[in-house]
């Protein structure tokens, strides 16, 4: 008999449901809110509206493009945290009432765990091809960045993290400095892929191990482009591809150095990149230069793994319901939320 997962995702300010059957994917259906890029940001509050209005609609054509019953699924998966409260009871609440309507089993996930299963989502029709354990992941999204060693699809070792930004923080707030619109990783990618990597240096943290900081960055930038305007005041508009590519090749840099550290000390070369930031074109060209440097085999999500979306509930909720690891009516969603 089939397992069928339907997964539900509001850690942000993305609303999304997908259906997983035994490991692959039948839908994945993203609302995404416009409503915060005048805010230069996600409004919290903005957010779980949009959630609410949002959910319903979203969750009815997961089930439809899927082409199943609501009788055919077996268990509801929906994350519980890490996030901003108010989206994520949106979405505990909404799967709670489904749960208990259905009377099926409901499914907690951790939103970060999620974003590093995406590699063993199957799609029919194409070549699946999965890490094998033990694996190392760098998770790079808007608010989190971790090295993780995974020994198994449950069992995940925070091996170094960052001290204060996010990876995608960093991208955003440099953005936001030169004028970008939010988020800004995505537009700082495009424009770098026009610019020079050496056009300017940016000095590198220096952190124990293999921890990360991103702070020090942002703030040099500041005081880089603040210094050059008081020179030139058209210098962010002459240099806007250079000053795009400088950044993000740091940012690359520092990802790459502690990712590289961490598999020369524990001999993995299986490597994988999840979250938002691994959309990134710098990240995913440096992964490929080491894989031939370092005898790697590397794993870098399809584009529509790489944000926030719900297969990767849906994922971990179908590992979570081979377990029979199943949440009480009680659950609360938390913001913040170790694994
Ligand atoms: O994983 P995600 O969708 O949400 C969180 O859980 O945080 O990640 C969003 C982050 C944002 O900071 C966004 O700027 C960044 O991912 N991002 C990128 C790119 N695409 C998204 N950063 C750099 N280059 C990209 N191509
Ligand atoms: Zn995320």
């Amino acid at each position: 008999m089939s397992i069928t997962i339907l997964g539900i995702e509001s850690s942000c300010d993305d609303t999304s449901a997908a259906i997983i059957q035994d490991g692959f994917l039948l839908s994945n259906v993203i609302a995404n809110q416009d409503v915060h890029k005048k805010f230069g940001g996600v409004v919290p509050e903005l957010a779980s509206r949009a959630h609410q209005q949002n959910i319903i609609p979203v969750v009815d054509l997961a089930i439809k493009q899927a082409g199943v019953k609501k009788s055919d699924i077996n268990a509801v998966a929906f994350t519980r945290g890490p996030g901003l409260l108010g989206s994520l009871l949106v979405g505990t609440s909404f799967s709670k009432s489904f749960a208990l309507a259905l009377n099926i089993p409901l499914v907690e996930v951790n939103h970060l765990q999620a974003h590093m299963l995406v590699h063993f989502i199957k799609e029919k029709n194409k070549e699946n091809q999965i890490p094998e354990f033990p694996f190392l992941c760098l998770l790079v999204s808007g608010g989190h960045t971790q090295l993780v060693k995974i020994n198994n699809y449950l069992d995940m070792e925070i091996v170094g993290q960052t001290i204060d930004d996010a990876a995608g923080e960093a991208f955003d707030k440099c953005a936001k400095v030169i004028g970008l619109p939010y988020p800004g990783g995505p537009v700082i990618d495009k424009n770098a892929q026009l610019g020079n990597i050496n056009a300017f240096t940016f000095s590198k943290p220096r952190i124990k191990e293999y921890d990360y900081s991103f702070s020090g960055l942002k703030t040099s930038f500041l005081y880089f482009i603040r210094d050059r305007i008081k020179e030139n005041s058209g210098f962010v508009k002459q240099n806007m591809n250079d000053l795009c590519a400088s950044i993000q090749h740091t940012v690359v840099e520092i990802l790459m150095d502690k990712l590289i550290a961490v598999s020369k000390k524990t001999g993995i070369k299986t490597i994988a990149i999840a979250g938002g930031v691994s959309a990134n074109s710098g990240l995913r060209n440096a992964i490929l230069e080491s894989a031939k440097k370092y005898q790697w085999e590397t794993f870098i999500p399809d584009f529509k793994y790489t944000t926030d979306n719900a297969a990767m509930i849906a994922i971990t909720g179908y590992y979570k319901y081979l377990n029979k690891d199943f949440a009480n009516q009680d659950i609360a969603p938390l913001a913040r939320f170790k694994y």
